[in-house]
């Protein structure tokens, strides 16, 4: 099983590269394209339908401006859709977001933060590790590994924050 990940121009890859790194330091396989719901509608159709017999279990979609890449990819297909809105200049993103996030009932898209695509990329990760053991364990020492990271950084700050933040900058 895999992740897609798709947006809407190339435009968005660099902030969609990040879902597509997550996934490859959990040793998630995934494939990454471009699929624009206004420019190839065709395209976005065919996507969304042939995804699962491909052996896609859960779709990442970002898009930004009039977003309608995410919540049209799960409108064909059962499979789950987590959209991430992309920052786009004139409204920082507002409009991707809103775009993506008020989907009507019955039709949900999992919304994560404005160019929050690394959290896309855990949230599949984390969806795939329900059927998946080993997965699931690589999500869990990623977790304790942050944990552990914050932790020594409290400890720092705690005895002198005044260095911590002189080794920061
Ligand atoms: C959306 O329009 C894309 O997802 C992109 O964020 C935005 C601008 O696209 P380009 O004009 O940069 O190709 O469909």
């Amino acid at each position: 099983m895999k992740v897609g990940i798709i947006m809407g121009s190339d435009s968005d890859l660099p902030v969609m590269q990040e879902a597509a790194k997550i996934l490859e330091q959990l040793g998630v396989s995934h494939e990454v394209s471009i699929v624009s719901a206004h420019r190839t509608p065709d395209r976005l159709m065919a996507y969304a339908k042939e995804a699962a017999g491909r052996g896609i279990a859960c779709i990442i979609a970002g898009a930004g401006g009039a977003a309608h890449l995410p919540g049209m990819i799960a409108s064909f297909t059962h499979l789950p859709v987590i959209g991430v809105p992309v920052q786009s200049k004139t409204m920082s993103g507002v409009d991707s977001l809103y775009s993506i996030v008020q989907m009507p009932p019955g039709v949900p898209v999992a919304t994560v933060a404005i160019n929050g695509a690394m959290n896309a990329g855990i949230l599949a990760a984390q969806i795939l590790s329900t059927a998946d053991a080993e997965l699931a364990n690589r999500v869990a020492s990623y977790k304790s590994k942050m944990e552990a990271d914050v932790l020594a950084k409290a400890q720092s700050v705690e005895s002198d924050w005044r260095e911590h933040l002189k080794q920061r900058s």
